[in-house]
């Protein structure tokens, strides 16, 4: 069966054919499978007099002299006609453009894949979250894996899509979080139910990274018929670490380098850490052009808003990447100041995981003897400093691997002085 509106002749050019054991017209729900791209007007025609899709002709109603961001390079055709420019630069009367050709041409070039067919853009990574288990799985009949400890969205959305899931952890032991490649192959080969493994890496609450060629290890896998996400929120902070000469400059971190190889690999990212813009809620899928499509035809119409669309466009321009990429090293930095902090800390123990995010998982050891990780000792710091103190910290204790253990975000200089010293004082205090 074709996928309908894939552009055969430019997506058999760069198709993968990795795994022979795939096959994605088998995976993805009959009812998807066969919905056609829904054309939208702006599909149609962006500029013009535009009485086509009831939009209002008088324009935006926000009191006047508000101040709107301007960037004349990616405002639509349509502006000019109906609204002045000085007022409504971003043509917030008219649906935004539902192509964002130009965003995902920059992606593209960012992340190494080779056009913008390849390149999906979703409300956050949360909508393409979901919107990947919505395509793929059958209520109440087919099953995610996931790899506890992990973020909690891949089972919210499985929840709410009526999916079972199923869980392989990760090795914990002494707080290392790799993926236990056998066993995760194992219960994939064991159950045809499971149409999506998601991996995270770096993984939230781990902050390790899971390397690519143990995702290939998955996506090898002949008996498994579904599809693995990888979601790499957190990717350039690894990325990163190699320019500042932490890593090898040759490793490869990131899994889209599988995308060019795999259908069944797709890797997800987001404006929302690296580049400081959680609020716009823009996130990425990478996979290869037929899943794309699929997803495409699948979500709603105008998902990304101009306004979104706008700071997107600034924030991938080169200016905005060199910003992304300082403030990220800025972040590496702090980061390390803080681990530093936090090992000389009466009370603190273990640093879990490999830190290779914006955030840091350091256990609470017990007050009497300080030998032993101690749930009642993070939730008392946790709780005292978010309701006395007005600085908060997430508690991720009861998460597996995770015993005692506080999830500190990395913050300005200044925070973290704020936070080692706030902690000092509870954990010499005791409760
Ligand atoms: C691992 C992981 N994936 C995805 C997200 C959600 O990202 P977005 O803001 O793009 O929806 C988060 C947010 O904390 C996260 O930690």
């Amino acid at each position: 069966m074709t996928i309908k509106g894939l552009n055969g002749a430019a997506d058999a050019a760069a198709a993968a054919h990795k795994p022979a054991h795939f096959k994605l017209e088998n995976l993805i729900r009959p009812n998807i499978l066969s919905l056609e791209p829904y054309r939208c007007a702006r599909d149609d025609y962006q500029s013009g007099i535009l009485l086509d899709a009831n939009e209002n002709s008088l324009g935006h109603s926000l009191p006047p002299k508000s101040v709107i961001p301007h960037n004349p390079g990616t405002s639509n055709g349509a502006t000019a006609v109906q609204s002045s420019e000085a007022e409504d630069p971003l043509s917030l009367n008219r649906y935004p453009d539902p192509g964002l050709f130009g965003i995902k041409d920059s992606l593209a070039e960012l992340r190494g894949v080779p056009h913008d067919a390849f390149v999906f853009l979703g409300v956050g990574s949360d909508e393409v979250l979901d919107l990947v288990q919505r395509v793929c799985c059958r209520p109440g009949k087919d099953k995610i894996l996931i790899c506890p400890p992990t973020y909690g969205m891949y089972s919210v959305c499985a929840a709410v899509n009526d999916l079972e899931v199923v869980k392989v952890p990760l090795i914990t032991k002494g707080g290392k979080f790799a993926l236990d490649v056998d066993a995760v192959n194992k219960k994939l080969s064991e159950d045809p139910d499971i149409k999506i493994t998601f991996i995270c890496s770096p993984g939230n609450p781990t902050g390790t990274l899971i390397p690519p060629s143990d995702v290939r290890k998955v996506a090898d896998n002949p008996d498994y018929k579904g599809l693995v996400v990888v979601d790499e929120a957190y990717i350039d902070f690894a990325e990163e670490e190699k320019r500042m000469g932490k890593r090898a400059a040759d490793e490869v971190v990131s899994s889209v380098s599988l995308v060019h190889e795999y259908q069944n690999v797709m890797v997800t990212q987001t404006l929302s850490k690296a580049f400081g813009l959680a609020a716009i809620r823009l996130g990425i899928a990478f996979a290869q052009p037929a899943l794309v499509q699929i997803m495409n035809n699948t979500k709603a119409p105008y998902n990304i808003s101009s306004p979104t669309a706008h700071l997107a466009s600034l924030a991938l321009s080169p200016k905005g990447i060199e910003q992304m990429r300082a403030n990220v090293q800025t972040l590496i930095r702090n980061r390390d100041s803080l681990i530093s902090a936090l090992q000389t800390l009466p009370g603190a123990g273990a640093i879990w995981g490999a830190n290779e995010a914006n955030f840091v998982l350091v256990q609470m050891l017990d007050l009497e003897t300080r030998s032993k990780p101690d749930n009642e000792v993070a939730q008392m710091v946790y709780k005292r400093m978010a309701e006395e103190m007005g600085l908060v910290v997430r508690n991720r204790a009861k998460d597996l691997g995770c015993a005692g253990c506080l999830r500190i975000t990395v913050g300005t200089e200044e925070e973290n002085r704020r936070c080692i010293e706030l902690m000092k004082g509870l954990l010499e205090g005791g409760k």
